[in-house]
């Protein structure tokens, strides 16, 4: 198994990405902080006890709070003793032109979607320092951060700020023996904020199908594992292709 008796959180993991990889964590023999905003959070942490008794806790928690990350930190802690690897999976997507989006609405995206990952990565970089047997994070990014599109105009901001992000924590983190990445999605799934699979998604990828919660589980799982103890600073493209196709070919 590849993360025995790890102590991992995963956040936004009440459905979706986020659920599945908290699942294949858990059958990869990890202990898993599901956190989310949403009392689903609760069913996920549920379903994975049922499975398993003991894998699981749910926190209720807001990732764009400091208290409220600070908090999620030492309830982790407080359950587990430790924590080995963080998942940053929370984000919103305004899905609004420029000319729509208010101040208020863009501070909101990248607050939720950004920000967030700045607060998760320096309080359990902090937890993990303190450990002193370094760490594993696994960002979650979005094509959105290295194209321009039609609307989102936050959310693709947001994004593109994750992508280096990564990179200058990745930097600042290696001494201390935690590596830090990211995975990066392109239709997977339902769209971001939504809870129903729609057949009929447009996807312009190699494969002509949107991906699988669970394929993108997967490379999350290979990142933060010991496998990939060499990769540093990465945004792994999960995409069907899509970033390596031209448009209309
Ligand atoms: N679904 C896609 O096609 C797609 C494509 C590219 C990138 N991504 C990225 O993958 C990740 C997961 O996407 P998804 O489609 O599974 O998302 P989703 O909207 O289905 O799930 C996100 C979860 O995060 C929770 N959440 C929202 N705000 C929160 C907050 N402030 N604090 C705590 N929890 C909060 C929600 O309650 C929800 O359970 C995101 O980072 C997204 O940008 C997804």
């Amino acid at each position: 198994m590849r993360h025995q008796n790890k102590a991992v959180i995963v956040t936004g993991a009440g459905r979706n990405i986020g659920e599945e990889t908290a699942k294949l964590f858990v059958k990869e023999g990890a202990k898993v902080a599901v956190v989310d905003l949403d009392d689903r959070g609760q069913g996920v942490a549920d379903n994975l006890n049922a499975e398993k008794e003991g894998s699981a806790i749910f926190i209720k928690a807001n990732v764009a709070d400091e208290e409220s990350v600070k908090n999620l930190v030492a309830e982790t802690v407080k359950a587990f003793g430790r924590i080995d690897t963080l998942v940053n999976n929370v984000a919103i997507s305004d899905n609004l032109t420029i000319r729509e989006c208010t101040l208020a609405d863009f501070q909101k995206t990248i607050d939720v979607t950004l920000t967030s990952q700045f607060l998760t990565c320096k309080y359990v970089g902090e937890q993990m320092i303190e450990q002193g047997d370094g760490g594993v994070i696994v960002n979650i990014g979005s094509t959105s951060g290295f194209k321009g599109r039609n609307s989102a105009v936050a959310y693709c901001a947001a994004k593109g700020g994750v992508a280096n992000l990564v990179r200058a924590i990745a930097a600042q983190y290696a001494e201390h023996g935690i590596r830090v990445n990211s995975v990066v999605p392109n239709r997977i799934g339902s769209p971001v904020g939504k809870e129903e699979f729609d057949p009929g998604r447009y996807v312009t990828n190699m494969l002509h199908r949107p991906g699988l919660p669970e394929e993108l589980a997967a490379a999350v799982n290979f990142m933060a594992s010991d496998e990939a103890s060499f990769i540093y600073g990465e945004n792994l493209f999960v995409d069907g292709g899509y970033s390596a196709m031209m448009d209309g070919s």
